[in-house]
């Protein structure tokens, strides 16, 4: 039976990337994707989201749009700024995907979550790859959701260096206090990947032109997307990244589908919500007597060559297309 998966975006090269793993996969059931201002606006993660599913012929999954803020802050970045239309620009405002067919739901993304996790029978699997303000905002309306998730999988935090400052990652410092409400909400299971993992698995310009070779939309679109993501990394990182970039937010998905494909250490984590320096930081404490309750599987490790297999086998199956030469690019 397929595993029934909720997914948090804020689409951008990397979530899109995710949602080709989660909306194809025969071992999942995408019943929904909520939307978050994060990457780039919400209007645009939302627009970005459809786009994707619409390329693959899977616009039966809803998509609900959520907070435009993180919940805490105003007039804080909130979004990552890369120069818009240069080699260092990652995901571009909108992706170089064909411009969407269909529209959002008219619900929100936090009403959609309450009323999908109060009425569920079986548990649910939420994946969460933004900032955490939709998650937070539903569990601080409803904290009883939490027991109608089997594991909520966060692509968050970092330990030996952040990504938007010297201390954080990006999705945890750009809502921090929504992700220190989620990482106490007490969650029966929360697995954090962090970016400590998530550069481990990257993904070669070799592995792109394998993804391509599958002739199928999301081989394709795969391909088109991490190749964007290979040039940013190589001009933002130049030789210390070496022509490879990783993409987060896929890393959360093969793990529902090779959970060996990370591994893990239970932990008590908080964020650092204050600090003029350490601002959105997390705080893992492995002290052998560390004094905190664990309350998140921390990923610090992941496989690579695993997750390229996982990714081939997915999109190898999807329905073959043939592309018109620079069709996506944009
Ligand atoms: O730090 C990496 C994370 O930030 C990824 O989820 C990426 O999509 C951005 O949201
Ligand atoms: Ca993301």
């Amino acid at each position: 039976m397929s595993r029934k998966t909720i997914l948090d975006v804020d689409t951008g090269t990397d979530d899109a990337v995710a949602i080709l793993v989660a909306a194809l996969h025969p071992d999942l059931d995408l019943i929904g994707v909520t939307t978050v201002s994060g990457n780039v606006p919400v209007e645009n993660t939302t627009d970005n989201t459809l786009r994707v599913l619409d390329l693959i012929n899977r616009s039966d999954i809803p998509v609900f749009p959520g907070l435009a803020h993180p919940i805490a802050r105003r007039g804080f970045p909130g979004q990552r700024h890369f120069t818009p239309g240069t080699k260092g620009d990652m995901h571009g405002i909108s992706l170089p995907l064909p411009e969407a067919r269909t529209a959002a739901q008219s619900t929100s993304a936090v009403e959609y979550l309450l009323e999908t996790l109060r009425r569920t029978t079986e548990q649910l699997t939420l994946v969460a790859v933004g900032p955490l303000s939709n998650i937070a905002t539903a569990a601080t309306i409803d904290p009883s959701i939490r027991d109608a998730v089997d594991d909520l999988v966060v692509m968050g935090g970092a330990h030996a260096h952040g990504n938007v400052t010297a201390s954080a990652e990006f999705n945890v410092w750009a809502d921090p206090e929504a992700a220190n409400m989620v990482f106490s909400a007490g969650f029966p299971r929360l697995t954090l990947v962090t970016l400590d993992a998530t550069h481990q698995a990257l993904i070669t310009r070799k592995d792109c032109a394998t993804f391509a070779a599958l002739e199928t939309p999301a081989g394709h679109a795969a391909a088109d997307l991490i190749s964007r993501r290979i040039d940013a990394y190589s001009a933002n990182h130049g030789a210390r990244i070496a022509e490879t970039a990783p993409v987060h937010d896929a890393v959360c998905v093969a793990y529902l589908l090779r959970p060996d494909i990370v591994t893990t250490r239970h932990l008590h984590v908080t964020v650092d919500t204050t600090g003029p320096v350490t601002v959105g930081r997390t705080v893992f404490d492995m002290r052998p007597n560390a004094t905190g309750t664990p309350n998140a599987h921390v990923a610090f490790t992941a496989d690579a060559r695993m997750l390229v297999g996982l990714l081939v086998e997915t999109w190898a199956h999807g329905q073959r297309s043939l592309r018109v030469p620079g069709d996506l690019t944009g």
